[in-house]
């Protein structure tokens, strides 16, 4: 049983011989969380609660001064009346008053798990589900906190619907869709943060008294804090200790945040951020959160991360792509960028397909007048002085070469210099009187508006119904502003920023229902939108424009703590780089654009033919260990250090594909064995290059030399094979 309820102990219990989560209920009315972590095979509460009169505490059963709220550890927040840390939710009715008293009430236990309307779902595979309802009976509102347990995974995903059964209107100001409480304080928080180009750098921090928060106001979850913490034992790292994960599902803005309290608890809370939001719960009607994925590892962030692999792969992307593999690319844009003509993508595919390249992908500029990025979003018809033959002509010249076909839309986006505009003034974000503020000289269109998403839906299926384009970088290079819409009235502003995140789920949900087939590539001027929420519809996310080598060991390394090599795009390009300006060995670039979605994105026509014959042979080499790579286990085997140097491996059953990334040159470098760790101890392994065999034990325990590198930015691989 992967759910019960102990009736004489008041307490549920999820379990799944990985992990226990167990919550009780107090006093017939109040949600407490006991524990989560490792599986607790049979649960008599040994970790009693502490009941202790506590200076300026409430007690809702005025003579129990023992009991508190505000003390106790919760599995939701309360309001306006008990508990004083961070909240979960918030009410305003109509009158203006922000006091609920939800009390338990109920509880459901099912198989599967809810079926989120409007919202990406994860897959439910093996999945038990556990939904308590809380209940204000006073304004008939009702709360039900979700809980699915996964049978194979130490995974519990949690989400609430709020409800509201009465005949008053009342206005969600926070619907937060996770909080729980750790009876500790002794953690770090682990973020992801950075920027633009710079995606992902890993933070590391003491947890302190107050709250630390990370968040985006900025309509999408954004490249500037993931929406993902993590809270560590101190002493954790790559190998050992408790690590607990908390992703969310969501593509706009976000709130994830942590309280260490008076007595050394400590809270944690996600939700859509209450910042920009608000939402009209008129009498009869429900509001879904997204999701919130809780991971749980003994063995620190390598098994954290395992277990996000193999579960996004199996329950969170589509379906038809979990076990496919994916083509190698060269993408048109670092090598073109605006300016190309239909002899000169001739070219390059010619040139691309005698280099093995399986799919050719026309980046922005096909379209309108864009021959810059001031111009013609919206204005999705081919430009026929760059491509007189239209992109069926380009598409057929791909098929005819048995070559796939991929092409770029910016499709939320409007410039105002677009026949769209011209037509659609009122269809871009914006509120009365003011002009809206341009982002890389575009609006954006206000995809909350029913007939903009069924404009957008309609254009990319008239494309894709061609049947010719096999691939689609969905792009989105501004982040949100001027956020409001004519066609919701004044109290209901701020529910626009979520409208349009449900607007693009719908687009998303039904052009890749219709067109299971083509791959979409999620992008957003790179991971400025690589969130679990738009996997959902998309396999991949083109990780980050900053594609020196260097820097995207960085990158790639931090996004490994959450998803598989195969969900991040990389591409390898020129050198010295256009973002950094840094010269790279071209075999270092390949290393690391390996090490993710692989594919070219430079002019290779220009190239030359030294360097071609290489791309010849790179090819051939990621053909071989493509279904490694891409389907393998994928562990981080050292930690990044000062001179950006790390390693890493891919593993399966049969072989295994070491990278070491040397990063700066140094003075005097220090003696230093690369040990695999993950492989077969019992195995023994041949090595592709010298042929000698070697036994997994050695290689994990005893390692492989660094040899002596004077260069910067050197890297190299090893493979082995199994021999026995
Ligand atoms: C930003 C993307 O990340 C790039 O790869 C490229 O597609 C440009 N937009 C095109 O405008």
């Amino acid at each position: 049983m992967f759910i019960y309820f102990d009736e004489e102990q008041q307490i549920f219990h999820l379990q799944n011989g990985k992990i226990s989560y167990i919550i009780g209920i107090e006093k017939e009315k109040y949600l407490i969380h006991r524990y989560f972590g490792p599986c607790i095979k049979q649960y008599h509460q040994c970790n009693e609660l502490q009941r202790i009169d506590r200076g300026f505490a409430t007690n809702p059963i005025s003579h129990e001064r023992t009991f508190s709220l505000n003390t106790l550890p919760l599995e939701t927040s309360t309001q306006g009346n008990l508990d004083y840390r961070i909240s979960n939710y918030q009410f305003r009715n109509e009158e203006g008053h922000r006091v609920t008293h939800f009390q338990y009430d109920h509880f459901h236990i099912y198989e599967g798990k809810p079926t989120l309307k409007e919202l990406p779902p994860l897959q439910g595979e093996k999945a038990h589900t556990l939904s308590i309802s809380l209940v204000d009976k006073k304004q008939s509102l009702e709360m039900l906190l979700h809980y699915t347990i996964y049978e194979q995974f130490p995974i519990i995903v949690r989400s609430v619907t709020y409800k509201n059964h009465g005949t008053q209107n009342v206005y969600l100001e926070n619907a937060g869709s996770m909080l729980v409480d750790f009876p500790r304080c002794d953690f770090d928080l682990l973020t992801l943060n950075g920027s633009h180009t710079n995606e992902a750098t890993i933070h590391r921090q003491k947890l302190h008294p107050g709250v630390q928060m990370i968040g985006s106001t900025r309509g999408v979850s954004s490249p500037q804090h993931h929406p993902f913490l993590g809270l560590v034992d101190k002493y954790a790292n790559e190998h050992y200790g408790t690590v607990y994960g908390f992703h969310f599902i969501y593509s706009g803005n976000f709130i994830a945040q942590v309280e260490v309290e008076q007595y050394g608890s400590t809270r944690v809370q996600m939700g859509i951020h209450p910042d920009t939001f608000e939402w009209k719960l008129s009498a009869g009607t429900s509001f879904q959160t997204p999701e919130v994925v809780l991971n749980f590892s003994d063995q620190g962030f390598q098994q954290l991360s395992q277990t996000f692999h193999a579960f996004y792969q199996s329950q969170l992307i589509p379906k038809q792509w979990q076990k496919k593999e994916r083509p190698i690319l060269l993408n048109s844009w670092e090598g073109n960028y605006f300016q190309f003509t239909e002899e000169d993508l001739h070219k390059q595919i010619d040139l691309a397909k005698e280099l093995g390249i399986e799919l050719f992908v026309l980046d922005d500029g096909w379209f309108g007048k864009r021959n810059d990025d001031t111009t013609s979003l919206g204005d999705w018809f081919v430009n026929t002085d760059k491509l007189p033959q239209g992109i069926e002509g380009i598409a057929d010249y791909l098929h005819q070469r048995d070559m796939l076909f991929g092409l770029w839309f910016e499709p939320e986006m409007i410039s105002i210099e677009s026949e769209l505009f011209k037509q659609h003034p009122n269809w871009c974000l914006q509120v009365p009187h003011y002009e809206p503020t341009q982002g890389r000289q575009q609006l954006v269109l206000n995809l909350s508006l029913l007939e903009v998403q069924e404009y957008l839906i309609e254009m990319l299926s008239r494309y894709l119904s061609s049947g010719k384009i096999d691939y689609v970088k969905w792009d989105m290079n501004r982040h949100l502003s001027d956020v409001g819409s004519f066609a919701l009235p004044h109290d209901q502003q701020k529910e626009v920023s979520h409208r349009y995140v449900l607007g693009l789920y719908r687009i998303l949900s039904e052009v890749t229902t219709r067109f299971p087939n083509v791959l979409f590539e999620n992008c957003s001027s790179g991971g400025g939108r690589f969130d679990p929420g738009m996997m959902v519809y998309m396999a991949q996310t083109w990780t980050s424009d900053n594609t020196d080598a260097l820097c995207r060991s960085k990158i790639q390394y931090g996004y490994s703590f959450l998803y598989p090599p195969i969900m991040m795009g990389a591409h390898v390009s020129e050198s010295p780089n256009h973002q950094v300006g840094r010269k790279t060995p071209f075999h270092s670039r390949f290393l690391i654009a390996m090490s993710g979605n692989f594919g070219y994105e430079l002019a290779i026509e220009k190239l030359p033919s030294d360097l071609l014959a290489q791309i010849k042979e790179q090819v051939l080499f990621y053909k071989k260990h493509r279904s490694l790579i891409q389907f393998g286990k994928f562990y981080r085997i050292k930690e990044i250090d000062d001179f950006y140097a790390t390693a890493w491996l891919f593993k399966n059953d049969e072989e295994a594909l070491l990278v070491y990334s040397h990063g700066l040159a140094r003075p005097a470098q220090a003696v230093q064995y690369i040990k695999t760790m993950y492989l077969d101890n019992e195995a023994l392994y041949e090595d592709s290059e010298d042929k000698k065999i070697y036994s997994g034990s050695e290689l994990n325990y005893a390692g492989i030399l660094v040899p002596r590198i004077k260069e910067d930015f050197k890297c190299f691989y090893k493979y082995w094979k199994k021999v026995s």
